[in-house]
């Protein structure tokens, strides 16, 4: 049975397989989450020089990266990684991102802050002037969830819980919509300084160094 392809799953695979000539031989390599890495696992999998290990950010991509014949490692056992890899639901000029569409954004975050270089990998629609029109995904302790949707609502945001998502790590997420993004590292450290949260998927205190844009052409981007 063949499948056809939607134009954004293919701008996914042209990005993830763009993405392959920033591997490293010999690196351990970190890998996010989601369906753009899948393919690049995937790819990577298949590559000529494999790397030694990879770190992986969810239990989805550990799936994928197994069958794919690569060793995984943990974060712990490496501490720091050369290169992380990973796609995100908006991404702007300044190679800041609102990831967390896959509920990893904890992990992801992790591996992106213990990572000397981050590659990130989207197709076109991601890209975008100003973040903010995806709902921004939080990760919560479940036991906090009511008190920590009053102060965001304070900050001028609206909390939905995503249905009954429990994360791998334990936790809910809830998606916000309605904050003001004119300062991203401002607004990181607010959301994560409410008790409660054990982090946002605003990705400013550590950007993308590089991103793919897979639109009619590959494009290569680094911050503005
Ligand atoms: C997962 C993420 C993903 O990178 C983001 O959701 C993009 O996913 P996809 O490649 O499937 O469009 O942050 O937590």
């Amino acid at each position: 049975m063949t499948t056809s392809l939607s134009l954004q799953d293919q701008r996914k695979i042209n990005a993830a397989r763009h993405a392959l000539s920033f591997v490293d031989a010999g690196q351990v390599v970190g890998i996010g989450s989601g369906s753009t890495v899948a393919r690049f696992i995937e790819l990577l999998g298949a590559a000529p020089a494999k790397p030694p290990a990879v770190v992986v950010a969810s239990a989805q991509s550990e799936a994928i990266a197994l069958k794919a014949g690569l060793k995984i490692v943990p974060l712990n056992d490496v501490r720091r990684i050369d290169c992380y890899f990973d796609g995100a639901d908006e991404i702007d000029p300044s190679l800041a991102m609102i990831k967390g569409g896959g509920a990893a954004l904890t992990r992801e975050k992790i591996i992106a802050s213990a990572s000397k270089r981050f590659i990130c990998m989207v197709d076109g629609s991601k890209w975008v002037s100003t973040l903010g029109a995806f709902p921004l995904p939080v990760e919560v302790v479940p036991f906090a969830e009511a008190y920590v949707c009053d102060r965001i609502a304070a900050l001028g945001g609206a909390a939905k819980r995503r249905g009954e998502l429990i994360t791998d790590n334990g936790n809910i997420i809830i998606d916000v919509v309605g904050l003001n993004f004119s300062d991203c590292d401002g607004l990181e450290a607010t959301l994560n300084n409410i008790a409660g949260v054990v982090c946002n998927g605003l990705f400013a205190a550590r950007r993308a160094d590089v991103c793919i844009i897979a639109g009619d052409q590959i494009e290569t981007r680094t911050a503005a």
